[in-house]
């Protein structure tokens, strides 16, 4: 957590049985499209729009621990949205994630 700070607010967004591992879930948090994208180990939060062009990131596809965007094949780690490959240079938002009792729960504040 940057800082040292502890979020607060945690919203469910979904159970953890709605994400196969491999799959990708669109949900929302506010107003904002999130992806939950599940590998084998474990469930990440990024934004649905891919840094390079804006395009959404719903029909991408798990590879390892990164997401392929289906635009241009970007690809990014989803454990802190960094570019692993072009043609984006820039990161896809991340947000903070938790699991509780089988609820996926994201972090209400700013994304990580
Ligand atoms: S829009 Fe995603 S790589 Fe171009």
């Amino acid at each position: 957590m940057p800082g040292g700070e502890e979020e607060t607010c945690w919203r469910e967004v979904a159970r953890l049985e709605d994400v196969p591992i491999g799959g990708i879930l669109p949900v929302t948090l506010g107003d904002t499209p999130v992806l939950l994208c599940r590998t084998a180990t474990g469930v990440f939060a990024v934004a649905d729009r891919c840094p390079h062009a804006g395009w959404p990131l719903r029909e991408g596809r798990i590879r390892g621990e990164s997401l392929v965007c289906p635009v241009h094949g970007a690809r990014f780690a989803l454990v802190n949205g960094a570019p692993l490959a072009g043609p984006a240079q820039g990161k896809v938002v991340t947000y903070r994630l938790r699991i509780e009792q089988g609820a996926i729960q994201l972090g209400c504040g700013p994304p990580a």
